[in-house]
């Protein structure tokens, strides 16, 4: 995808209850198939487990990130950036939150699961030091056919 020069900077801050509804709209464009209802995401949200960052431009949502933490390993429930605003750090800024979140909540390992057709996102988590650390074949259903799904770990250090 070409980069916009026009897009401005954006910043990440903690998300909560009340910007569920900003969440569902966010992960409705951000996703063609299985995307998640306010009621999934609000159901997520509420496990005291569970931490969340929104990303903005100009006071507007463009993405977020969804995880939790217990028992020592974290772990990324959901996360997206709207299409117009890929490719500026979004994604890269959302998940450097989340890896300082889990470090402060004494995670030693963050994990994902990803479609083994993602590039984008398989090459944002590559890029920041993921590693594939398992394979579930066919996991994800698709029109087209069924696609493996890649679990990936990062290894936090302590704080
Ligand atoms: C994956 C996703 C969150 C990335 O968000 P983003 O804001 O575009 O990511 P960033 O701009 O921070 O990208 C950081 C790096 O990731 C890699 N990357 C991101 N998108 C890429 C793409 N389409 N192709 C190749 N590399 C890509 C690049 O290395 C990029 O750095 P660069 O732009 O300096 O080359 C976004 O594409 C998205 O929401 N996709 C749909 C939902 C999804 O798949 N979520 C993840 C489910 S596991």
């Amino acid at each position: 995808m070409e980069k916009n020069p026009d897009i401005t900077p954006f910043s990440a801050r903690p998300a909560g209850p009340s910007d569920v509804p900003a969440l569902a709209e966010l992960h409705a464009q951000s996703f063609a198939e299985g995307r998640w209802s306010s009621g999934q995401i609000a159901a997520s949200l509420a496990s005291p487990e569970a931490f969340a960052f929104l990303a903005q431009k100009e006071g507007a949502a463009c993405g977020f990130i969804l995880c939790r933490a217990a028992a020592g390993e974290a772990e990324i429930l959901t996360f997206c950036v709207i299409p117009s605003v890929r490719r500026h750090g979004a994604g890269a800024a959302l998940l450097s939150a989340a890896q300082k979140e889990s470090q402060r909540r004494k995670a030693s390992r963050l994990f994902l699961e990803v479609a083994a057709d993602n590039a984008a996102a398989k090459a944002l988590y590559e890029k920041a030091g993921f590693c594939v650390a398992g394979v579930r074949a066919k996991y994800y259903a698709r029109q087209t056919g069924s696609v493996d799904a890649l679990t990936m770990a990062l290894e936090i250090p302590p704080a």
